[in-house]
C-alpha cells in the first residue's frame, strides 16, 4: 500500500472517530456531557411549545403524568438519568443508548416513583401518554427511554424504544411530543416529535 494511501485512509478513518465520538454523548445548554450525577430541566428547544418538563395530575387521582409547564417560568422539576445496567461504568449520558428518567425534588401524595413510564394507549386521544410508576414487567420495558439526535447539535429527541433490553421484541417504537388536553401539555408518544434541550440546575 502506498504511502499516500495509507495516510488519506488514517485521515478517513480518524475524521469517521471524530465524528462518531463527538455524537456519543449528550450534551447539556452549556455545550457540557450530559452525566448521571447531576439534575437536568427539560425544556422545549422552541419555548412556544411549553415550558420546563413537569408533573401533571390528569384526573385527580395518581399516578401523575409527565408534562410540561404552559410558559417558559422558574416553574417544573429537574430529573436525573441512569443508564441501562451495562453502560453503568460510564458517567456521562449516551445518544441511543436505554435509561430510565427520574423527576427528583418531588413532595407528592402519590406513591408511585416518580420514573418516567409508557403508559397505555389513551382511549382518549389514541396515543401512549407518559406516566409515572415502576414497570414490573419484564426488563422494567416501560421504564427505558433513549435521547436521539436531531439535526442540530444540542437539541435532542426523547424516544421509547428499549432496544438494548431487548432487541427482538418488536416494540412499537416512538419518539415523544406534546398532547394539549384541557389547557393542559401532556408529554405522549405517536405524535409529532418535540426537540428538547437539556439545561443543568444550578447547585
Ligand atoms: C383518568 O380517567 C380516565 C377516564 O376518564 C381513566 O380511564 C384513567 O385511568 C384515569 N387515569 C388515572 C391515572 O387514573
Ligand atoms: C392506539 O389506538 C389507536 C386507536 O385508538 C390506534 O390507531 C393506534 O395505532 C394505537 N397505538 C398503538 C401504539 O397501539
Amino acid at each position: 500500500m502506498s504511502m499516500k494511501l495509507y495516510a488519506s485512509l488514517t485521515l478517513t478513518v480518524w475524521l469517521f472517530m471524530a465524528t462518531f465520538s463527538r455524537a456519543q454523548y449528550v450534551i447539556d445548554t452549556n455545550g457540557e456531557p450530559v452525566d448521571n450525577d447531576d439534575e437536568y430541566y427539560i425544556r422545549p428547544a422552541i419555548t412556544d411549545n411549553g415550558g420546563r418538563f413537569t408533573l401533571i395530575n390528569r384526573n385527580g387521582s395518581c399516578p401523575l403524568y409527565v408534562g410540561l409547564e404552559n410558559t417558559d417560568t422558574p416553574l417544573g422539576y429537574p430529573v436525573k438519568f441512569t443508564h441501562f445496567a451495562l453502560n453503568v461504568q460510564d458517567e456521562d449520558i449516551r445518544v441511543n443508548s436505554d435509561l430510565r428518567i427520574e423527576f427528583v425534588e418531588v413532595s407528592t401524595t402519590c406513591v408511585q416513583s416518580t420514573e418516567w413510564r409508557v403508559g397505555e394507549n389513551d382511549t382518549r386521544s389514541g396515543r401512549r401518554l407518559i406516566i409515572t410508576g415502576l414497570d414490573d414487567n419484564f426488563g422494567s420495558i416501560g421504564n427505558y427511554f433513549r435521547i436521539v439526535e436531531t439535526q442540530s447539535v444540542g437539541i435532542y429527541n426523547i424516544e421509547w424504544c428499549p432496544m438494548e433490553i431487548c432487541s427482538d421484541c418488536g416494540f412499537v417504537c416512538s419518539t415523544g411530543g406534546i398532547l394539549r388536553e384541557d389547557g393542559r401539555i401532556f408529554f405522549a408518544l405517536d405524535g409529532t416529535p418535540l426537540p428538547v434541550v437539556f439545561q443543568k440546575k444550578d447547585d
